[in-house]
């Protein structure tokens, strides 16, 4: 896709309106602030203190549901956790292996280049475009994708929200759909494959639609208070701008798998540890210096930036997380903004598998219909670029690699 010629103006400049009308938005940014400020000055002291800002969990903790209340207030606070040791590190390292000869007797490469990339989600973004395979439909990652501790673990963070909504539940928290994603391959020593702050999952939407409008009104209104980010009501029933890689599905929790080591300096995730963070950036787009049919950073049909210059406030608690081992999963709310480091310091590769939670709904049933026919075809998944790299890819998984469990998450 090439540049969006979707013109959001009026559309913005109305919801700026209806948002503005009758409230006093420069003192609600401002109170705003002052919470965010106190939050940011709490993670930088904890980062300073070298304590660990991301909240962290061992599997084992969920599979004996002995996770502590206190475990649990603070994933919610900071919006993130890790979750160690989900596959055990031999398993991953094999995956890891398995997925690199994958590529390579594939020729995904050389194949690439012929065909060109056709996706520019990162477009707007500051830095270029991580090394990141359009590929979906490795063994690995379907079988890292339908295994019990996975969905033992998704089950959990599904959890941590409360689902109910007027017209009866949000969405159900122990079934969860499969969301095929890409796999991340960062080769030691890249410079130039950063990806600067930015929130998925919504852009200007945000602001401008009817769900987006629910599910944050406390804030538009003043209320900081009031708004609980883990209040599922209305979450599946926003609708984004179609785009290659904007996800579809509505997600508890954006994730990744680790193959390899990495952490601090490895060129790897970047957080912003606090769930309602996105509030400054809600109401800092309707202040009087922002243009009335602009929204600070947001673009259709893109990650929405969070940038010095309109979120100075923020930047500080941008924090690396810890260091994760191959079999570790790092997971967080779909408004929380991260970043991929700049600079790959570190000696080895650091890969992921990109696995989100996506629990049972309508929204993100309808999707798994769609993709479920990408599976058995080998293209790629519905939300990406249609590249199409795997139809013809030798050790394809196929439906014969699908336990009782993979056929459900895939609604074959
Ligand atoms: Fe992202």
């Amino acid at each position: 896709m090439g540049e969006s010629t979707f013109d959001t103006g009026h559309f913005i400049a109305q919801a700026k309106r209806d948002l503005t009308a009758g409230a006093a938005t420069d003192k609600y940014f401002r109170e705003t602030r002052d919470v965010l400020c106190r939050a940011v000055e709490k993670i930088v002291s904890l980062q300073a203190r070298t304590a660990a800002v991301v909240p962290e969990l061992s599997y084992q903790a969920i599979a004996r549901n002995s996770v502590s209340e206190q475990d649990i207030r603070t994933i919610r606070q900071r919006g993130c956790v890790i979750v160690r040791q989900v596959y055990q590190r031999q398993q991953a390292e094999d995956w890891n292996a398995e997925l690199g000869e994958y590529l390579k007797i594939n020729r995904y490469h050389e194949r690439s280049s012929e065909k060109g990339s056709s996706d520019d989600y990162f477009g707007d973004l500051k830095d270029a475009k991580p090394q990141i395979f359009g590929v979906y439909w490795s063994r690995p990652q379907v079988l890292a994708r339908q295994a019990e501790s996975m969905a033992a673990t998704k089950r959990f963070l599904n959890r941590l929200w409360n689902t109910e909504a007027p017209a009866g539940p949000e969405f159900d928290p122990d079934q969860d759909y499969a969301y095929a994603d890409r796999t991340r391959r960062r080769a030691p020593g890249d410079t130039t494959l950063g990806l600067s702050p930015h929130v998925d999952a919504g852009s200007y939407e945000r602001w401008v639609d009817p769900a987006f409008q629910k599910i944050y009104a406390p804030i538009f209104k003043g209320q900081l208070e009031h708004y609980d980010p883990w209040r599922a009501a209305y979450r599946t029933q926003t609708r984004e701008f179609a785009s290659p890689a904007v996800c579809s599905m509505f997600r508890t929790f954006q994730g990744w798998t680790a193959l390899t080591e990495q952490g601090p300096g490895d060129g790897t995730l970047e957080l912003l540890p606090i769930a309602n963070a996105i509030s400054y950036v809600l109401l800092r787009a309707l202040q009087s210096d922002v243009p009335e049919t602009e929204l600070c950073l947001a673009t259709p049909g893109r990650a929405l930036g969070v940038d010095a210059q309109w979120h100075p406030d923020l930047a500080p608690a941008m924090s690396p997380i810890q260091s994760v081992a191959p079999g570790d999963t790092v997971w967080w709310h779909p408004d929380v903004v991260h970043s991929v480091g700049n600079e790959h310091r570190g000696n080895d590769y650091a890969n992921v598998i990109y696995i989100g939670a996506s629990p049972a709904c309508t929204k993100n049933k309808a999707y798994a219909y769609k993709q479920a026919m990408a599976f058995i075809s080998g293209a790629s998944a519905p939300d990406f670029a249609a590249e199409n790299f795997e139809e013809d890819f030798k050790n394809r998984a196929t439906i014969d690699d699908l336990t009782t469990l993979g056929r459900q998450q895939m609604a074959l």
